[in-house]
């Protein structure tokens, strides 16, 4: 969970047509001035060259199969990275993580549930920060678990692995992912990869990465799928919080701040908790994972269309987006890489649309991490997209648009969202950045 900046300026919303922005770029990435992360190979040599080394042991054979496989090079770690890297160095980043119970209970009970395919076997955690989920691995049994980080925090990891009496089965590599080197093949890949709205941080593609070096034919990735959600939304108070306040503020008419508040309140999008009541229709599916299949590729820009339909009368004020993940083997019968909803699924079974089910092996047993409105919170909370001004619905309009999530050119952690929306004859756009 890397929390996205409030500082930045460079969306624009048609219906509101902002000119001038004024704010200076900036984000809040803590710049890192540390050169590239130092790897500590299981052999304590640093040795960082040649990728996809091949121990002897497993001779001609298991080099071939490595060509096989011919990875891509390495994406080149930039400052960007760097400084992404330095941010989860701090302890309390981790703390937050961790306090978070519905995500580190419902990792280890995953761990748990798959723990005939993790004892005796051999893991590597993407992105292990303090080692929590491979210490939880080593306590289900796994032979060898690849802790590996590229932050500093990953030299604490490795004192509570000594601490803890794991360092036997625990291995930690402080380096990127993309540079370390393992020389075995894994029968498991864990990782907490997922940032807000899903994909902002763009951790996934060092899960795929991993996915693609090391991981056996049949091997088990956790979690196996994740889905990412959106739904329109009404919030009178907070809007009214943020800017119906500047009306009358001790008896002052302040509505000369109006468009300022609007820019600064809804430019980017906002990380918030909403509640369920706040959920105009059934969602729509923007994207549906599967880790197993997934291309780096596939998540530089995804783009779906949307048609909703207003349950009730209200003012529409943005888009809420959430996202869940569900630990399982791989998917059977993939269908176009999309979903039911788990908010569909705790709200009376509903789907909103029978062309966004997916046929999962077995749907009763799926264990399922939810940051939906009505389930219990967590740190990722919602996203939201707000309007400059909101637009009055009924029961049973008509709401339809597109939305493109896109990495950024000037940093691929950083997400570009191009919103088009229209409902009542009316069209809008709004661009919007998560950096
Ligand atoms: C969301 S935290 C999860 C930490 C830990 N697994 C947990 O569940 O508490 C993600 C961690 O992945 C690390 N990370 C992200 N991308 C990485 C990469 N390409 N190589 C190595 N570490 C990475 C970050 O430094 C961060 O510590």
């Amino acid at each position: 969970m890397y929390q996205p900046g409030v500082y930045g300026s460079n969306g624009y919303d048609h219906q509101q047509q902002q000119s001038g922005g004024g704010q200076l770029a900036g984000h809040r990435m803590r710049r890192g001035s540390r050169g590239r992360p130092r790897i500590h190979n299981r052999d304590g040599s640093g040795n960082t060259s040649g990728r996809n080394r091949v121990s002897n042991y497993y001779g001609a054979q298991q080099q071939e199969k490595e060509e096989e496989r011919s990875p891509p090079p390495p994406p080149p770690c930039t400052d960007f990275d760097m400084a992404y890297f330095h941010s989860y160095a701090h302890v309390g980043i981790h703390e937050e993580m961790i306090k978070d119970r519905a995500r580190t209970e419902t990792y280890r009970n995953a761990i748990l549930q798959h723990q005939s395919q993790i004892a005796g076997k051999v893991v590597v955690d993407v992105g292990c920060g303090t080692g929590i989920l491979s210490i939880f691995c080593a306590q289900a049994g796994a032979k060898r678990v690849y802790a590996v980080d590229a932050s500093d925090i990953a030299i604490q990891a490795n004192e509570v692995v000594k601490a803890n009496n794991l360092s036997d089965t625990v291995i930690v590599l402080h380096g990127r992912i993309e540079d370390v080197e393992i020389d075995e093949e894994v029968d498991v890949i864990i990782s907490e990869w997922m940032g807000y709205m899903l994909l902002y941080e763009s951790m996934l593609g060092s899960v795929i990465r991993a996915r693609d070096r090391w991981l056996k034919p049949g091997g088990l990735i956790l979690p196996s799928n994740a889905t990412l959600y959106m739904a329109p939304v009404t919030h009178p108070d907070r809007y009214s919080q943020s800017i119906d306040f500047w009306r009358n503020v001790y008896g002052i008419d302040m509505s000369a701040m109006l468009p300022l508040a609007k820019q600064c309140a809804f430019e980017e999008p906002s990380v918030e908790t909403i509640a369920g009541e706040n959920i105009l229709t059934w969602p729509h599916v923007v994207k549906h994972v599967d880790c197993y299949t997934v291309s780096v590729h596939e998540l530089e820009c995804i783009t779906t269309r949307f048609k909703f339909e207003s349950m009730m009368r209200a003012p529409f004020h943005g888009f809420a987006f959430w996202f869940d993940v569900e630990f399982n083997g791989p998917e059977l019968f993939p269908s176009n890489s999309e979903t039911s909803s788990s908010f569909n699924a705790s709200s009376n079974g509903h789907v909103a649309d029978s062309s966004q089910r997916k046929k999962r092996p077995n749907p009763n047993e799926a264990l399922v991490l939810s940051t939906a409105p009505e389930d219990p919170p967590t740190h990722w909370q919602q996203t939201l997209i707000y309007f400059y001004d909101p637009i009055d619905v009924v029961q049973d309009q008509l709401i339809e648009g597109s939305i493109t999530l896109s990495q950024s050119k000037e940093n691929a952690r950083f997400m570009n969202i191009h919103l088009e929306y229209a409902s009542g004859g009316r069209s809008f756009v709004k661009e919007s950045v998560m950096r």
